[in-house]
């Protein structure tokens, strides 16, 4: 049977949520992952450096024993953030600010409303070396939420940039070949994660032959010509700066099949061997561990994992949903088959 053994690979972009959803959704992780980037989209958010402690602890506290995970936290930019914060995050071991757009997403009403007047809050970002992630949509209502991400890099990314041109970026989940293209042709101080969702899916699976809820997330899925895109730029020339982060969201099940459904797709079960479907397809199995293992924890400056999983090319089914405190997660490909599985240890 086919197997691939890969250096451990990290997620470098997670929502584990609190209390009892961080219960549930985190071994799922840790089973997985050496590290996650941890988004601080929680209620309130994780906007000072004594929530981000607070909060890696509770993630810490909730791993099962014996677990070798580690969070890396991130604080949530607002209209408020200072350069003190700045500061003080880093020395605290914060590794990124995360930009929400106000309105964007999730949990983002606490976000930022007009980033140049955070120019200084950035330009000590990049002084101290601290990485930036930009939700990479902007949320005017006159524009088509089909436009967003791309209207985003010609109005806010390449602004910011001109003004603080050493700011490391990563542009998460992008969508778009437009998003890619940036990235490919950016400094080597602009990389991008990728989610398994973006990769493997178009519009068509969110809204063909009926609504499907569990397909909804931020930014929204993208025409199959993009999809294309994402897969190119991650198994190409410059494949280098994209890495894999899953953006996995976990919302309980009556809250994504709702008459308002939440944006977020569950991914953590079974991330890397969706990503190895990806990669299979493409011809560039050979290219997964760059994209998994590598490119992340480079751009990061962290170093690489020092064991190893192994994935064997045997079909797994995924369940139609578990448990997540008293409510149910229903996770990507529920009720399907996922094409390779992950060695137990
Ligand atoms: O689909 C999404 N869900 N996109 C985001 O940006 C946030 C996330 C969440 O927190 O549920
Ligand atoms: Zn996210």
């Amino acid at each position: 049977m086919q197997t691939l053994t890969l250096i451990r690979p990290d997620d470098m972009h997670l929502h584990l949520r609190d209390g009892d959803a961080l219960k549930a959704v985190l071994p799922y992780t840790a089973r997985q992952m050496g590290r996650a980037v941890i988004m601080p989209n929680l209620k309130p958010p994780v906007a000072q450096v004594e929530d981000a402690l607070a909060y890696k602890q509770r993630i810490l506290d909730a791993l099962p024993p014996g677990s070798r995970f580690q969070p890396l936290m991130t604080l949530y930019l607002t209209d408020n953030t200072t350069v003190e914060t700045v500061r003080a995050a880093k020395a605290a071991g914060v590794v990124a600010f995360k930009l929400y757009p106000a309105g964007a997403t999730t949990n983002s009403d606490s976000g930022v409303t007009d980033l140049f007047k955070l120019l200084p809050v950035l330009r000590e970002i990049a002084a101290q070396d601290l990485r930036f992630l930009v939700h990479g949509e902007v949320t005017d209502a006159d524009i088509d939420i089909f436009d967003r991400e791309a209207v985003f890099i010609e109005r806010i990314l390449k602004p910011v940039l001109a003004e603080v041109p050493d700011l490391k970026v990563v542009f998460e989940h992008i969508t778009t070949a437009e998003a890619a293209r940036l990235v490919c042709e950016a400094g080597d101080n602009v990389a991008a994660s990728v989610t398994p969702q973006h990769l493997l899916l178009n519009r068509n699976d969110l809204l063909v032959g009926g609504v499907r809820p569990h397909h909804y997330c931020l930014p929204v899925l993208k025409r199959e010509t993009h999809r294309q895109a994402l897969v190119a730029a991650a198994t190409g020339d410059k494949a280098h700066k994209f890495f894999l982060g899953t953006d996995s969201a976990p919302h309980p099940q009556h809250a994504k099949e709702n008459a308002c459904g939440c944006a977020g797709m569950f991914s953590a079960m079974t991330a890397i061997e969706l990503y190895a479907e990806v990669f299979e397809a493409a011809g560039a199995l050979d290219k997964l561990q760059a994209f998994a293992s590598q490119n992340g924890a480079r751009f990061y400056g962290l170093p690489e994992n020092s064991d190893t999983v192994t994935l064997v090319k045997q079909a797994q089914s995924v369940p139609a949903s578990v448990p997540m405190g008293e409510a149910q997660l229903v996770p990507m490909r529920a009720g399907g088959e996922v094409a390779w599985t992950l060695q137990q240890d």
